[in-house]
């Protein structure tokens, strides 16, 4: 697992070691602590030596800076107003300039504002998880640890950050939570990363079970348990590897005794091959991540733990892996689902919603949760409607779903709401079963996301398509991993806001 930068709260005046960085404007003003520093006028010669014109993210980098005990001045420029930023922009800001600096090497941060306003505890914080969002890593498999051009971020640590801030005790306060989701942020993405020979159910299982470490309680469903359950949809999966499937079903209870459990549900397919319905070979490598959604469940649940969330909270992933074989589904067959309804199996490459549909039903009858929200890599459907920038969800009750836009916003973890209604029921009519699992081109995560809700009654539910967002991400500011981790913020965002208390 990547470690997480160390972080250090501590009073303007402090000591200064390694890498200094300050803050600055396109009109070279600094903050008193950068003031206090005198170089103004280094810093301005440099800045027309390099160009440098204070824009928001950007940095000028100094070498051997006219300052005590520092080897380096990294200057960065900061927008006007950045204390009534929305946290995601600091979040950026930490990326960015953790990104600029040295690996192995430290750096004290004189967090201010360049026209002298404090930077609030909270954006403080924000500002270090960005930096550890971005410092991950993923080289175990590499025999050089990562010290190659394909791993641009190197082998050695990542710094350790000294942030001097004003209110350094209610910094600390505020990082703390941030603390967890980064770690559950990296729990999630080292869970996407890791290859499927090494990773499947049976092993996937045994690491969320190490979440008992944290207060979590982990109940491991073998294939005996999930058939007594009668879930043949999930099973129906199964049944083409040789590698038996797993559910596991993690338990937070930091709320009180009689309070109702949000329930996050999530797919945790390990390989996706399409099964009998094969898909190309080409990019199939990607299905390894077809667990993103489990992953996303998983990282949350470990963060709200180690946060102490006052929250009951129910984590359950459908663990299973999708092979073609002697004794896999074919095209055609008929399941039966737990919840009785029966499908028709037209498409095995559909076998997300196979997973998920007896997971939606269990939960809802078990546990009557206050709210169900799945993630999955569901569809490359959204990818075709909405990219990578934002995951596609579908509500059945409007608060969840303008709190979901919100912590969405909050996180820079963007969702955009898709619409689900009746018109849509037609296109899964089977002609001989209650309905089939695939049913073309057309609105093909929409008519996903209509087919799960067929095994929701009353709960209010979100579906969120994770397929754009998980896996193959593009590099921004916050990530550089191959597995985003997506979800993880999101879910302990609404959570906060939303549940808890
Ligand atoms: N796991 C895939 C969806 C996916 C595609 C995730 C690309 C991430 C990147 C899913 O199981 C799948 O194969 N979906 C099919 C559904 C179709 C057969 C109805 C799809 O989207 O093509
Ligand atoms: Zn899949
Ligand atoms: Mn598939």
């Amino acid at each position: 697992m990547a470690v997480l930068p160390t972080v250090t709260f501590a009073k303007p005046g402090s000591a200064l070691s390694g890498t200094v960085v300050v803050f600055t404007n396109e009109e070279f003003r600094f903050g008193p602590q950068a003031g206090a520093l005198r170089l103004q006028r280094v810093v301005e010669r440099a800045a027309a030596a390099a160009d440098f014109k204070g824009k928001p993210r950007s940095t000028l980098d100094m070498l051997a800076p006219p300052v005590e005990s520092a080897d380096r001045l990294l200057v960065v420029g900061l927008a006007k107003g950045a204390d009534k930023a929305p946290s995601h922009d600091w979040l950026k800001l930490g990326g960015a300039v953790i990104a600029k600096l040295r690996r192995g090497h430290p750096a004290t941060v004189l967090l201010e504002q360049p026209d002298g306003k404090p930077v609030p505890a909270e954006a403080a914080a924000d500002f270090c998880l960005g930096a550890a969002l971005r410092a991950y890593t993923f080289d175990k498999y590499k025999s050089n640890g990562g010290d190659d051009e394909e791993s641009e971020q190197g082998k050695e640590s990542p710094p350790a950050l000294t942030v001097l801030v004003d209110d350094p005790a209610k910094a600390k306060r505020a990082w703390t939570s941030r603390l967890a989701a980064a770690g559950g942020v990296y729990l999630a993405r080292d869970l996407v990363n890791e290859p499927a020979n090494v990773l499947g159910p049976v092993e996937y299982a045994e690491r969320v079970k190490e979440l008992e470490s944290l207060g979590v309680e982990v109940t491991i469903f073998t294939e005996k348990d999930l058939r007594k359950l009668g879930m043949g949809a999930y099973l129906g999966v199964a049944q083409g590897s040789s590698r038996p499937p797993r559910m596991v079903m993690m338990r937070w209870n930091g709320g009180k005794a009689k309070e109702k459990p949000v329930a996050l549900i999530g797919k945790g397919v390990v390989f996706d091959t399409g099964g009998i319905s094969i898909k190309p070979a080409a990019g199939m490598e990607d299905m390894k991540g077809d667990m993103g959604g489990s992953a996303a469940v998983v990282g949350a649940i470990a963060t709200l733990a180690s946060r102490k969330a006052k929250v009951n909270a129910l984590g359950i992933v459908g663990l299973v892996e999708n092979m073609p074989d002697a004794n896999a589904q074919r095209p055609g067959d008929i399941l039966t689902s737990m919840a009785g309804i029966t499908i028709e199996v037209n498409n095995t490459d559909a076998e997300g919603r196979l997973v998920l549909c007896d997971l939606l039903h269990y939960v809802e009858k078990e546990y009557q949760p206050r709210v169900m929200i799945d993630l999955a890599t569901l569809t490359g459907a959204i990818i075709v409607a909405l990219g990578h920038h934002y995951a596609g969800f579908y509500a059945t009750d409007d608060k969840l779903a303008a709190n979901l836009s919100a912590a969405g916003e909050a996180t820079g973890e963007r969702v955009w709401r898709m619409p689900l209604g009746p018109e849509y029921d037609k296109q899964i009519r089977s002609r001989f079963a209650d309905i089939k699992n695939s049913s073309g081109r057309e609105g093909a995560s929409i008519t996903a996301a209509q087919f799960l809700k067929r095994f929701v009654k009353e709960t209010p539910w979100a579906h969120i398509d994770i397929a754009g967002t998980a896996i193959a991400s593009p590099a921004t500011d916050v990530n550089k991993s191959w597995g985003s981790g997506y979800g993880v913020r999101l879910l302990d965002r609404l959570i906060a806001d939303t549940y808890e208390g």
